[in-house]
């Protein structure tokens, strides 16, 4: 079944096409009878980008290597740019991005920059991708070990969302997925929340990821460049963020730790249920590090103000606030963390 959301943002308005088997009608769904650069990483399946490839006039490609948040930064930013202009790539020509969230973002980044911006579509092959980075026009590089500190938002044409490619999917990376549609449930979809919590889940994947989209496009259409609302799908992203500075450590991977980062962002009664939902996933439900680093890794995190940070916190699942707190206040609630 072919399921079509409006991204409803006046001239940047784009459709998100929700289909399985979309990926092989890309040429249906996209001006390709032009000069494309696919960008892809060596972790997604050729084949996904080859079946774009042979829909294009002029294709090319770019592939990042090795796979993975390390290889986001300005210098694979400069040498896909490079490799645009070495072909002759001009305003009318188009990137389109195959692959999960890293993939998107350089890609996308590397679309608004090139000629100050050409087309840029975006085919997500991850959970993580197709529950939230790719719509919503954030793009970006990382720099000096800070996340998407240098980037742009910069809308998509279009976004074409192939459920079948999901197949491919390790499980690890599946559950890291379903962690960001978690955290969308939590705090906007009670009946999501539900279906976590006693539904087949991967039964209904098609649900999560079509819910977890609208959820997204509404908030996203409301404040497009994170002027307030959108900071909500930070939700467990600022511990989330300082469990993930130890990554090398604890070998976690993003939604891995937004899951964890929520833990003390739910109220005391939310939590065992949060918890239990967590075990269900097969998401962690503790850390290995001290609370002690982990809040002095947030601590010199550059984009945290030391003045005091608003949090998103969730009482009842499909509800939230935010909340100012001093930032010596996020010492106390990463106790409420179960430590391995
Ligand atoms: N992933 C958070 C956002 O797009 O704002």
């Amino acid at each position: 079944m072919k399921r079509v959301l409006q991204m409803d943002l006046g001239d940047r308005s784009y459709d998100i096409i929700i289909e399985r088997g979309a990926l092989a009608q890309a040429g249906a769904y996209l001006e390709l009878s032009r000069k494309v650069m696919i960008v892809t990483d060596d972790g997604v399946p050729e084949r996904y980008a080859d079946t774009v490839a042979q829909r294009c006039a002029e294709p090319y490609r770019y592939v990042l290597t090795p796979s993975g948040e390390h290889s986001k930064t300005l210098s694979c930013f400069q040498e896909l740019l490079s490799a645009m202009l070495r072909y002759g790539f001009t305003r009318g020509d188009c990137v389109v991005a195959v692959g999960g969230g890293v993939v998107g973002d350089l890609a996308g980044y590397a679309a608004a920059s090139f000629m100050r911006g050409i087309d840029f579509y975006n085919i997500p092959t991850t959970v993580l991708s197709q529950v939230d980075s790719s719509i919503g026009g954030k793009t970006g590089v990382n720099l000096d070990g800070i996340k998407n500190i240098v980037g742009a938002f910069y809308q998509p044409r279009r976004v074409l969302i192939d459920l079948d490619v999901l197949a491919t999917l390790p499980a690890r990376q599946v559950r890291n997925g379903l962690a960001e549609a978690l955290k969308m449930s939590l705090t906007s979809d009670a009946e999501l929340f539900e279906l976590f919590e006693k539904g087949n889940i991967y039964d209904r994947i098609d649900k999560i990821i079509t819910r977890s989209l609208l959820i997204k496009k509404a908030v996203v259409e409301r404040d497009e460049r994170e002027s307030g609302l959108r900071r909500v799908l930070n939700f467990g992203h600022t511990i989330g963020h300082g469990i993930e500075s130890f990554e090398n450590e604890n070998g976690l991977y993003h939604g891995e730790c937004v899951a964890l980062g929520m833990l003390p962002m739910v109220s005391d009664a939310l939590r065992p249920r949060l918890l239990q939902v967590l075990e269900r996933i097969g998401l962690p439900t503790a850390v290995t590090m001290d609370p002690e680093r982990v809040y002095a890794a947030l601590l010199h995190d550059k984009k945290a103000s030391l003045d005091g940070v608003t949090v998103v916190k969730v009482d009842e699942p499909g509800s939230f606030r935010f909340e100012e707190l001093p930032f010596g206040a996020l010492r106390p609630l990463l106790n409420t963390i179960p430590k391995e």
